[in-house]
């Protein structure tokens, strides 16, 4: 059943969700920002270089990474473009030399990249569970330990993880989804605990349903049929109306939370969730 009171052919609806002017929040940090070519990393790469950081765009698909770093540079901010498949535990130490040497210690990550395959518990292939696995959480675990070292040289770090309304209440569909998103929560308040000496946070957000192509393109990281995609209005109405506030989110609600955390306004919180979901998970 859709939501009574949503209009979306009201101007709010679909309207620019961009943040207000830049207050150069980000003065000073540098972010290295996998799944930085797709819709919610490339929103946080324009928003946090808005506000002022040098940002590396990060994805293993080098063309969409690339015009997310070209508009970044064409506004006037500071962006480089690195080719990154982040289940690759080596090329991940050359992402972080490499961002040192061009934009300094590297003093934000915003593990976005992320992949997943709608199937049931005895559908899915072993296949497709190692890979879900594999982006998700092993690429998160590596991309950790390779800033750790840089975040100790600038003295402060933030480490943000993607969550899901799965890290919340995982429901019958794909295993392996519920499975990578649930330990996001675990692996959060792991490096939360170990790098607090070293004033490193870690935070895990926790979107809703946001209207990405993960949940409405054919993607080969996530792919959707017309039984899976937003596209079909049967899946678009169940998840707004599985939405409270009446409106599914756009990348640009999800960016604002990843900066909030990231700047000192935040400085009190590591370990912990913060949902962004128009009470979705409640
Ligand atoms: N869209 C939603 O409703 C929703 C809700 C909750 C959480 N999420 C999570 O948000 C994250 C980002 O998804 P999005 O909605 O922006 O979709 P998206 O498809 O636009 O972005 C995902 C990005 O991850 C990149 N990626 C995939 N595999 C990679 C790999 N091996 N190495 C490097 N990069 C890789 C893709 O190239 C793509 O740019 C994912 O972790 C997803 O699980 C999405």
């Amino acid at each position: 059943m859709v939501n009574q009171h949503v209009d979306p052919t009201a101007d709010w609806f679909w309207g620019n969700m961009t943040s207000s002017e830049s207050l150069g929040r980000l003065e000073g940090k540098v972010a290295i920002i996998t799944g930085g070519g797709g819709a919610m990393g490339g929103a946080q790469a324009r928003l946090f270089a808005a506000e002022g950081a040098a940002v590396c765009v990060a994805d293993n698909r080098l063309e969409p990474a690339k015009a997310v770093a070209k508009e970044i540079v064409d506004a006037g901010g500071r962006a480089i473009v690195i080719e990154l498949d982040v289940r690759e535990s080596a090329a991940w130490r050359d992402v972080v030399s490499q961002t040192e040497r061009e934009l300094g210690p590297v003093t934000v990550l915003c593990n976005n990249a992320g992949a997943n395959f709608r199937v049931g518990f005895e559908e899915q292939t072993d296949e497709q569970f190692e890979l879900i696995m594999d982006v998700g959480l092993n690429g998160a675990f590596f991309g950790i330990k390779a800033v750790v070292p840089s975040m100790r040289k600038a003295g402060s770090g933030v480490i943000l993880n993607m969550g899901s309304l799965a890290a919340i209440r995982p429901g019958g569909g794909s295993p392996a989804y519920a499975a990578q998103k649930m330990a996001m929560v675990g692996l959060t308040r792991s490096a939360a605990n170990s790098f607090a000496k070293d004033n490193i946070r870690c935070v895990i957000i926790s979107p809703g349903h946001v209207d990405t192509p993960f949940i409405r393109g054919n993607t080969e990281h996530s792919p959707n049929s017309w039984e899976t995609s937003i596209d079909n209005p049967e899946n678009f109405n169940r998840r707004l109306s599985n939405t409270p506030l009446g409106r599914l989110q756009q990348p640009e609600d999800i960016a604002n939370a990843f900066m909030f955390a990231a700047t000192d306004d935040a400085a009190m919180i590591t370990g912990s969730m913060i949902t962004v979901d128009g009470g979705a998970g409640m």
